[in-house]
Order: C-alpha cells, then structure tokens, then sequence
C-alpha cells in the first residue's frame, strides 16, 4: 500500500508518501515563509502562488525520495480544509488530476485530525478515552477523540489562537514572524516570574479559552514602559508571556483529562515545538498517570505526513471520497 498526501493548507507546500500509518517514506516541506516575513503575517495571495509554482517539484522530489514512480501509488490524501482557501485549492487540484488520472480513490481530509494524528505516528496504540489539544496558528482546541479521525469538540477559544497570541506580541515587541520560536528562544533568557500578566480562566464549567486579553495586556505595558521613555525587559516579558498562556492551556487541559477520565492525552499542531510547553504538559500526564503523546521531532508544524499517514488509515477502511468535496477554509471537526 502507497498513499500519496498533499498539505497546502497555509504557507507550506508539502507532499508525503507512506506505506502504512506508521511508514513514512518520505515527507517534502517547502515554505514560502521567508516572502511573507516583511509584511508581519502570511499573504494568502503570495501563499497560493508559492504553491502553485512549487508543488511540480515537491512531488517529484517526493517521488524520488520515496524510491516510487507515480504508477505504483494506490491513492491520494488531501487537506480539505480549514485553511486559506485559494492555498487548498491548489493541493485539491493537483489531488484530484492525479487520483482521476491514475484511476485511484482519492481521500479529502481534516487538517486539524492529520495534526493529532502526526502524535501517533511513533506509537503503537492510543488508550481510550482519549483526549486531544490542538494548538495552532489558527485553532486552539480541546476535543474528545472517540477514533481516529472522530473528534468531538470540548472547547475552543473565543478569540485569538494560542499561536496568534506569540505571533501578535512578537509583533509588538518588534521581534518579527511567526513569533512562536522567537519568543520561546526569548524566554529562556528571562525571569517568568517577572511581570504579572493576567489568565483568563472564563468559568469553571466551559473549556473555552481566551487569549486576546494577555495580548492586550501585553501592549498596554510595553506601550507605558515606551512613554516614560524605559528599556524593554524583552526576555521577562517573553517568559512572563509564555507562562502565562501556558498555565491558562494547561488549567483547562487538566480539568478536561479528569473530567472524561482520560486515558491519554494527544497533542497537536504549531505550538507543540515548544520545549517549554511539552515539559509541562509532560509533568501534568505524569500526575494524572496518564499516557502523553507528541508528533514526532519536525512533525509538528503542517506536513504532509500527517495526511499521508492518515490517508493510509482512511484507505484501509475504504473511507473514499468523490470528486464533489471543494476546499472548505472552515472546515469543522
Ligand atoms: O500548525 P501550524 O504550523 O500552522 C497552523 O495550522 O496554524 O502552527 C503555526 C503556529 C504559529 O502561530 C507559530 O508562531 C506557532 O505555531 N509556533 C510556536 C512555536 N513554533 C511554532 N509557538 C510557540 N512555540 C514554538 N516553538
Ligand atoms: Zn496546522
């Protein structure tokens, strides 16, 4: 079995080929995040035409790294959404000319389920219940995974996403995009005991999460020590930042895992490089004694290797798709 995956979701053109859930042959990623870097976000416009120039290549070096030849693939997954949609539309194109050439099926799926599903890439077995924390660029989310590719949501933010929050205060301390690494590689040098930012916590009877009010905070104090004319603290500001947003993620997280009774905890997305954010979330599975599952080293910003890893799931139980499934940049659960 080889299941050909395509990931154009955002601003890395990607494509993977695997020969089992776990097999990874090979798995090509090329940003265009260097072109969006001066203008402080990701260009849909710059994204989709980044795609469209390189996805030729990324598959034949994917091909080739894979060892295959187009002729010996047995099917196609693709990222259906959510994300840019003009970026999806370029992947689901090339996904449906190969599979309708080829006369293979073709799999549309979930960006945020093949971002759980890269934590299971190195594991024999999920124990049910299960939970998951997506933590993205674009979503911040707890959900109940009842299989994989069965999600049901618990909670979510009500405004910005955890990763948003980094990318929006490295805005204003002027640190650059994305601002996820940047900030984390700023706050090793600092003390996070510094500044009191404050945790939204909503009530005690929602999931929910809230992060625009620490990125407001954050502004509100920079933008006072700038009017009396005061060095910035940058590093206590990163580290005092990132701590608090990581005790808001890990408080709900917690409550979620021993309300369901969770067995293991599955985490997901941009955010999950973070050193920092795994060793706590390490400490809270050892507490409850539960299982912790992370995406393997390079695995968990988007890539392909989730969608083809999950297309090859999907393909053992025949979940095909038709040629009727559009790109959906909202795509739900
Ligand atoms: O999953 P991802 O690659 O794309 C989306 O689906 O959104 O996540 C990108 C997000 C960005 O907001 C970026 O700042 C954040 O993940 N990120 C990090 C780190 N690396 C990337 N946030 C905190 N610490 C990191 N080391
Ligand atoms: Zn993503």
């Amino acid at each position: 079995m080889l299941v050909l995956g395509i990931e154009t979701s955002c601003d890395e053109t990607s494509i993977a080929i695997a020969s089992g859930e776990r097999q990874i042959l090979s798995n090509i990623v090329v940003s265009s995040l260097h072109l969006h870097k001066r203008y402080g976000g990701i260009v849909p416009e710059i994204a989709c035409r980044h795609h469209t120039e390189l996805i030729n290549f990324v598959l034949d070096k994917a091909l080739k790294r894979a060892k295959t030849s187009l002729n010996d693939i047995d099917a196609i997954s693709v990222t259906q959404g959510p994300g840019l949609i003009g970026a999806l539309l370029v992947g689901i194109s090339l996904a449906k000319a190969l599979s309708y050439s080829l006369k293979i099926p073709i799999i549309p799926l979930n960006h945020l389920h093949g971002h759980l599903y890269a934590a299971t890439i190195n594991e024999r077995e999920v124990k049910f219940p299960s939970i998951g924390l997506i933590v993205s660029g674009g979503h911040t989310s707890l959900v109940d995974i009842k299989d994989i590719g069965n999600l049901k949501l618990l909670g979510q933010t009500r405004d910005d996403a955890c990763g948003e929050a980094f990318d929006k205060v490295a805005k204003i301390l002027g640190l650059g995009f994305p601002g996820g690494p940047i900030i984390e590689k700023q706050a090793k040098g600092g003390n996070c005991e510094k500044i009191e930012f404050p945790r939204s916590y909503l009530s005690k009877d929602t999931l929910d999460f809230s992060f625009s009010g620490i990125k407001t905070a954050v502004l509100y104090f920079v933008e006072s020590l700038k009017r009396k004319g005061q060095r910035l603290p940058v590093a206590d500001i990163c580290a005092s930042f990132q701590k608090a947003v990581f005790d808001m993620l890990l408080n709900k997280t917690r409550a979620c895992c021993q309300n369901r009774g969770a067995k293991s905890l599955l985490i997901g997305g941009g955010v999950s490089a973070n050193r920092s954010l795994r060793k706590r979330l390490e400490d809270l599975s050892s507490d409850l004694g539960i299982d912790i599952l992370f995406p393997p080293k390079g695995m968990s910003l988007d890539n392909a290797a989730m969608i083809a890893g999950l297309g090859c799931y999907m393909y053992k139980r025949e979940k095909f798709g038709d040629y009727s499934f559009t790109a959906q940049a909202n795509l739900n659960l």
